[in-house]
């Protein structure tokens, strides 16, 4: 995604990723030499369109892959009761999500914390996760790893809401685009059920319009009853 940022000539971008994801360096550097195309200042149009439906009036929330925060503060400021842990592997942007929550005047209520949810989360005290342009940078690999982390955050019955770039977009460079069947196929292998999935934008400095993505609210599967 720096590529884009420092070439005016398209065909020395490079192509999305395949199968091998984002390096997950690319994070840590892109926060620390340059702003990243998806901080644009504002919250992502399709979080606002879940926060009309009232998708997150249940709370707590948890917002995987936070970025700087816009979403978050967004989220807190539409709903003034609701306590969220927002966490991002790139300290960096972890601060400056801290620093902006303060300025919003929600500190109070949002934690803005470090972590690999490839391979870690908070305990499974969640009624809803936000996933904003975090599921489509993974590896095959990893994407698994992660969407059972997302899974086991959640309360059974919990929500997670998902904003992943679609193939339809053919703009070079980028994180990985996924198709409809990938993407469900994925979150309900992951123990969910989907229960809706739309067209959407996912807004970024490069992207007139924003990039075309997909808009999906999954369930985590209620607990089997007690066998005994
Ligand atoms: C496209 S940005 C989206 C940021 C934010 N959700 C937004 O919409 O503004 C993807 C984010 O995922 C974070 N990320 C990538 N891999 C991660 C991992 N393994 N654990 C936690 N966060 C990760 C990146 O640091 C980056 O902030």
């Amino acid at each position: 995604m720096t590529d884009e940022r420092r070439s005016s000539n398209p065909s020395r971008i490079p192509p999305p990723p395949g199968a091998e994801g984002v390096p997950h360096e690319v994070f840590h550097d892109v926060y620390r030499r340059s702003k990243a195309l998806w901080v644009t200042g504002r919250p992502q149009p399709a979080v606002l369109t879940a926060i009309e439906r009232g998708w997150f009036r249940e709370g707590p929330l948890f917002d995987a892959g936070c970025g700087t925060g816009e979403n978050a503060i967004a989220i807190a400021k539409a709903h003034p009761s609701l306590r969220i842990l927002a966490m991002d592997a790139v300290p960096e942007a972890v601060d400056a999500a801290a620093v902006a929550g303060r300025e919003a005047g929600v500190a109070d209520r949002i934690s803005f914390e470090v972590a690999d949810l490839r391979t870690e989360g908070p305990p499974s005290e969640y009624a809803c996760v936000l996933d904003a342009g975090v599921l489509h940078v993974f590896s095959d690999v990893d994407r698994p790893r992660y969407l059972q982390v997302v899974h086991d955050v959640l309360q059974p019955g919990g929500a997670a809401i998902f904003i992943v770039f679609s193939t339809e977009e053919i703009r070079p460079g980028g994180p990985r685009r996924l198709d409809r069947e990938e993407l469900l196929s994925s979150i309900e292998a992951a123990g969910f059920r989907v229960d809706s999935i739309e067209k959407a934008r996912y807004e970024t400095l490069g992207h007139e319009g924003g990039a075309r993505s997909w808009l999906v609210r999954a369930f985590r599967a209620l607990a089997p009853p007690d066998a005994t």
